[in-house]
């Protein structure tokens, strides 16, 4: 079987930065608070209503298909990863591909929140490995900023979630050096409610009530303590797991990339697979948690950077909402 590879990637967010100090002009917080308890300096909110996630996604795939060395119209299928879609449905993935231009092209929405992408890389993983697609468009993209209770009772969550996208190209390894190794992904709906959103609903007749806005059902809400402690087991089990199962050691490793959601979580991470600073790539002083889009955003940037090239090896850990976690191990 063919092994599949991430050929290409890139990134978008919207232009409007939004500090600390701009937060705390609506809500009760700090620059202060934040920094020591997250991480965040600031993050991305998109400029004006009616810019959704798959506005985003567009120039996040664009150059992904440049820096992979392919047209747009090359791309034969289009997994797109969000917990914020444009609309309830269709799914965001259908409106990028009619604004790509890839009329017939297949389109998946996944709801797998922050291990969005780890998710949507193992279906494309398969997917390439079978020979069903060739040049798979994997998307993350996020637009929270429409969906934060920016009031001191929201505080809590508001301050963590920023907009964006990125995308990666997956397709058949160009060599045998290269490829998505592994990747590993779990569930367990024991924790859902401790990050979710409870309204509107299907489950609910109507689903929605003017009710449900007065009691602040329509918001994000979290266990933040519950969610840390949850993401600093999970993320370390899930990376040992892949890590051992391929024969490799955390020494091998050129590069971790986790998902962007606490510093602390990222460090404690880190420490827990005795991994040194310098091997763990942060962005989410400038972004904040974007979620499905984080993982890679982040790894488009190291890219950018020069931080990871080709031949590297590339460690990528996910948790959130479900709750849901993974990881995989990818040669660039
Ligand atoms: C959210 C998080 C930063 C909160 O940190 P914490 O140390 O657990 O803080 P607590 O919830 O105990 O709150 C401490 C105090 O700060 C207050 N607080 C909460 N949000 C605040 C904010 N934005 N600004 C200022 N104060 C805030 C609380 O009300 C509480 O006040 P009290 O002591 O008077 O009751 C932390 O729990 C966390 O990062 N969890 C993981 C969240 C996450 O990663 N979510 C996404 C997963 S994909």
């Amino acid at each position: 079987m063919t092994r599949s590879a991430i050929l290409g990637l890139g990134h978008y967010v919207p232009s409007k930065v939004v500090t600390n100090d701009d937060l705390a002009k609506m809500f009760d917080t700090s620059d202060e608070w934040i920094q020591q308890r997250t991480g965040i300096k600031e993050r991305r909110y998109i400029e004006e209503s009616g810019i959704g996630p798959s506005d985003l996604a567009v120039p996040a795939v664009k150059m992904a298909c440049e820096n992979a060395g392919i047209e747009v119209s090359d791309v034969d299928a289009i997994i797109f990863a969000t917990l914020s879609p444009d609309f309830t449905f269709p799914g965001s993935g259908c409106f990028l591909g009619d604004k790509l231009g890839l009329a017939g092209v297949p389109a998946l929405d996944i709801r797998n929140q922050c291990s969005g992408f780890l998710y949507g890389l193992q279906i494309a993983d398969a997917w390439v490995r079978c020979g069903m697609y060739e040049r798979v468009a994997l998307v993350g993209g996020e637009v929270h900023s429409t969906g934060l209770d920016f009031t001191d009772e929201g505080r809590d969550v508001a301050v963590l979630f920023g907009d964006g996208a990125a995308c990666a190209i997956v397709g058949p390894a160009e060599n045998d050096d290269q490829g998505v190794l592994d990747v590993e992904v779990h569930a367990d709906g024991s924790g859902a409610k401790e990050l979710w959103i409870e309204a509107p609903a299907s489950a609910y007749m109507p689903r929605i009530t003017h009710e449900m806005i007065d009691n602040r059902s329509v918001w994000p809400a979290m266990n933040g303590k519950q969610v840390f402690r949850w993401a600093t087991t999970k993320m370390p089990e899930v990376a040992r797991a892949v890590l051992e199962r391929n024969e490799t050691t955390v020494a091998d490793i050129d590069l971790l990339v986790p998902h962007q959601a606490n510093r602390r979580i990222n460090e404690f991470v880190a420490q827990k697979l005795e991994l040194p600073p310098e091997k763990v790539v942060h962005n989410i002083q400038r972004y904040g948690n974007t979620t499905a889009a984080s993982i890679p955003l982040a790894l488009s940037e190291a890219i950018q950077q020069e931080r990871a090239k080709k031949g590297d090896l590339i460690l990528m850990a996910a948790f959130g909402s479900g709750f849901t976690w993974g990881a995989s191990l990818v040669r660039l």
